[in-house]
């Protein structure tokens, strides 16, 4: 393969493994060569000979083989590639990783390598969401394993929920990001940095029982957050009302107001990092009545009065600005020409500019396409996964504090 990068796939047992085939296929395209290691569970999903078919090469299955053994070492097996993926990573599988059980050829091999490992959840939601689960999890993460989805979405036993694995074409990318040069060519770190995220809507009180918000889900600033934190800074995500469960390895302030998220930055205040994704909702009513407007046939006059500006407020700063101050730009026309004004008018050091117009799908949804614009330059990104846009950016965000240290 021309690209001279390695991934030993490693597919354990789940009704995800069917994307496997479609992954190696996506890589190979890349010129990312891949090997296998089929679990027993596995091989009832998936066959050998599709995957080996596909790589172009021998799939490993077995501790024992002596075949195997005489043509590769199971300890060599798991040194040869550049990176080792587990997709689907099964709760099981995880569980394993944890604890160091090693049973058979594939969490030998994890337990064996010295090479990064990123994994690809696929599992029920109950158990993506178990103790257990979220505790192996964190334990993996706080290792340095790398995270892929999972994603929400229907699943294969009839419920609905977080557990889907992520896209085939979402973990190529994320891989294919781990080689680039903007990647991890070598591991990113933002150990020892703080970093202050905003996400989701606020919640503007129109009377006790009534309010003012918008459309955003908290995906890409949650994202954001997990991102940052799996880099290793220590991550304040000050929230306002969504749907979605806490990051792990991440410290949640739960807010409702633009007031209140005001508040809540300037008391995690200071960060060497913020990047204000949240949708702050730019007005509010002045003077909120403490008991529910009546319908008396009159219409209620609503007195709209500005939110403070956040981003504004810390890119502002006389004293403690953080080295970085990101803010998002959420434009329906002209995207990057309006980012741009937003991003001198606000004085902060990068803004991402992202079109929310309903037929995009930005706001709620999994995807997003953005601009990453400074003072004099412009970078326009693919269509990702939010996921994806986090992690790409807290690279971009490790790469920038490397290279102007304070
Ligand atoms: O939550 P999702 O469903 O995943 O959708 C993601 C998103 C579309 C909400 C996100 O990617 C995004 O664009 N966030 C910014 C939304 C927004 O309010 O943009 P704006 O152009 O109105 O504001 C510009 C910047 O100022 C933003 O960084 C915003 O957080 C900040 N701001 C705005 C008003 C205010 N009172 N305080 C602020 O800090």
């Amino acid at each position: 393969m021309e690209s001279g990068k390695r991934v030993l796939l490693i597919i354990s047992g789940g009704i995800a493994a069917y994307k496997s085939l479609e992954l190696i296929r996506d890589l190979r395209r890349r010129e990312i060569a891949v090997r296998c290691i089929l679990t027993k569970a596995g091989s009832q999903f998936v066959t050998p000979l599709s995957l080996g078919a596909l790589t172009e090469d021998k799939v490993y299955q077995d501790l024992f083989s002596l075949t195997d053994e005489s043509e590769m070492g199971h300890i060599e097996l798991s040194r040869d590639a550049d990176l080792v993926v587990v997709a689907p990573a099964t709760a099981n599988i995880m569980a394993k990783m944890r604890t160091g059980i090693a049973d058979d050829l594939a969490t030998t091999a994890l337990l064996a390598t010295d090479k990064p490992v990123m994994i690809a959840p696929a599992m029920n939601v109950r158990m993506w969401e178990s103790a257990a689960t979220q505790e192996n999890l964190a334990i993996l993460q706080e290792r340095g394993v790398q995270v892929i989805g999972p994603e929400e979405g229907d699943m294969a036993c009839n419920e609905y929920g977080m557990g889907r694995m992520s896209e085939p074409a979402s973990i190529a990318e994320a891989i294919a990001g781990f080689f680039s040069d903007a990647g991890h060519s070598q591991q990113k770190s933002l150990i020892g940095k703080k970093a202050i995220v905003t996400s989701g809507p606020t919640h503007e009180a129109i009377d006790p029982v009534r309010y003012l918000a918008n459309h955003s889900s908290g995906r890409q600033g949650h994202a954001i957050a997990k991102a940052l934190a799996e880099l290793g800074a220590d991550t304040v995500l000050v929230s306002g009302p969504t749907r979605l469960p806490d990051p792990v390895g991440v410290t949640v302030k739960h807010v409702l107001s633009a007031e209140d998220m005001l508040a809540a930055c300037e008391a995690a205040l200071p960060a060497d990092i913020v990047v204000c994704a949240a949708a702050v909702a730019d007005w509010r009513v002045a003077n909120p009545p403490s008991e529910k407007i009546k319908k008396n046939g009159s219409m209620p006059s609503l007195e709209l009065v500005e939110n403070p500006d956040i981003l504004a407020n810390v890119s502002q700063l006389a004293k403690n600005r953080p080295a970085l101050v990101i803010g998002f730009a959420a434009e329906t026309e002209d995207v990057v020409a309006y980012a741009q004004a937003k991003l001198s008018k606000k004085g902060c050091d990068w803004i991402v500019a992202n079109d929310v117009s309903p037929e995009t799908g930005t706001f709620g949804g999994k995807n997003n396409t953005v601009h990453v614009i400074e003072a004099d330059t412009i970078e326009d990104w693919p269509t990702l996964s939010k996921e994806d846009v986090g992690q790409k950016l807290a690279i971009r965000i490790a790469t920038y504090l490397e290279n102007n240290p304070t």
